[in-house]
């Protein structure tokens, strides 16, 4: 059966009407991961050459739509033209207009040229300057490795950076190739195994921003996110020095059975030493997150939980269903309830 033209017509109208909407309700202008609501330089400057591509599409769009809509209207023949109607006036050629349009065209390009050349430069090379912070990112298969390699701290999923100062990054990665995305602070780059990749950023408003790995790196490559924690100078001087300290043997009884389960493991072979680091401890594993100063940080699971009592038992019980493919092996580890209360009591110590 032949659907009549008009019925497809207004079907066809009423799904782009329904997707459009649909499109429109993921936009949002003051979203926490918002392209449209910058925080630093860099950020602002990609904004800024966004807005002036944008605009200058917009307005080839309207002035090629409306002439375009104009000459169908205006020009409009019969729906059923006789077969020996006459051709309408055949012109071609005009100089004017053809030179017209392409100098129209040229002062375009030169338009968004000359911002977006000018933006390439200042946000590519980090700034040379005194008060610049230099941080190395390691991408893992899932979560971030953040090392300040000034004052030797080595933290993990949350980078706390200086208000105002600009902060070099030194990008790789330990396994397969991740981004690096923070979209209020700068725009993506690539960690790529084997490369040496640089970016910059600076944060002018103070505040926590969210960041998250922007090409797909396997199972759990949605749930690779981050924090930017920005702190006044005073305050990240003194985190540094908090952070550079070991950690604090725990006096509790079951924090300190905790930490007996950390160093040697449930069962021969499955120490969390093995992976993980805790300065000033036996722990010295590199395959994990350091967590030396584990209890500081605002999340764990790499951003995806809030870090509280309950929520580390939660991640030590159930770790698979929390985030998909995670590397920590739980299945094997079968950590009795008694072993998950003392571990997770031992990790809140570490201040
Ligand atoms: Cu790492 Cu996607």
């Amino acid at each position: 059966m032949r659907v009549p033209s008009s019925s497809l017509a207004r079907r066809l109208w009423l799904y782009s009407v329904i997707s459009f909407t649909g499109l429109l309700g993921g936009c949002s202008f003051s979203d926490r991961q918002s392209v449209f609501d910058v925080a630093g330089p860099v950020s602002k400057t990609q904004y800024d050459v966004q807005n002036i591509t944008l605009f200058v599409s917009l307005g080839i769009f309207l002035v090629v739509g409306s002439l375009l809509v104009y000459a169908a209207i205006r020009f409009r023949g019969p729906v059923d033209p006789p077969a020996d109607a006459p051709l309408p006036p055949q012109t071609h050629g005009n100089p004017m207009l053809e030179a017209g349009l392409t100098l129209a065209a040229l002062l375009l390009v030169v338009i968004m040229a000359i911002p977006t050349v000018r933006g390439i430069f200042r946000t590519y090379a980090a700034p040379q300057s005194e008060d610049a912070v230099v941080v190395n990112v390691t991408g893992y298969q899932w979560w971030w490795a953040f090392e300040y390699p000034d004052s030797k701290v080595v933290t993990a999923n949350e980078l706390r950076i200086p208000l105002g100062r600009p902060v070099i990054l030194n990008l790789k990665a330990a396994d397969v190739i991740h981004s690096f995305w923070v979209p209020k602070l700068a725009g993506k780059t690539d960690l790529i195994p084997n490369q040496h990749n640089q970016m910059w950023l600076e944060a002018t408003e103070p505040g926590t921003y969210y960041g998250q790995c922007a090409e797909y790196c396997g199972t759990s490559h949605a749930n690779m996110r981050f924090r930017v924690v920005t702190m006044y100078d005073q305050e990240f001087n003194a985190w540094l020095a908090q952070q550079k300290m070991a950690a604090a043997t725990p006096t509790d009884p079951l924090a300190r059975d905790g930490m007996d389960v950390f160093m040697k493991g449930p069962r021969v072979g499955q120490a969390c030493a093995t992976c993980h680091t805790i300065q000033g401890t036996p722990a010295m594993g590199l395959v994990g997150p350091n967590l030396t100063h584990f209890a500081s940080r605002g999340t764990l699971g790499s951003g995806l939980l809030e870090n509280n009592d309950q929520n580390v038992a939660q991640w030590l019980t159930a770790l698979d269903a929390t985030k998909p493919g995670n590397k920590m092996l739980l299945a094997h580890l079968s950590l009795s309830p008694e072993e998950v209360r003392a571990l997770a009591a031992y990790l809140r110590t570490l201040r």
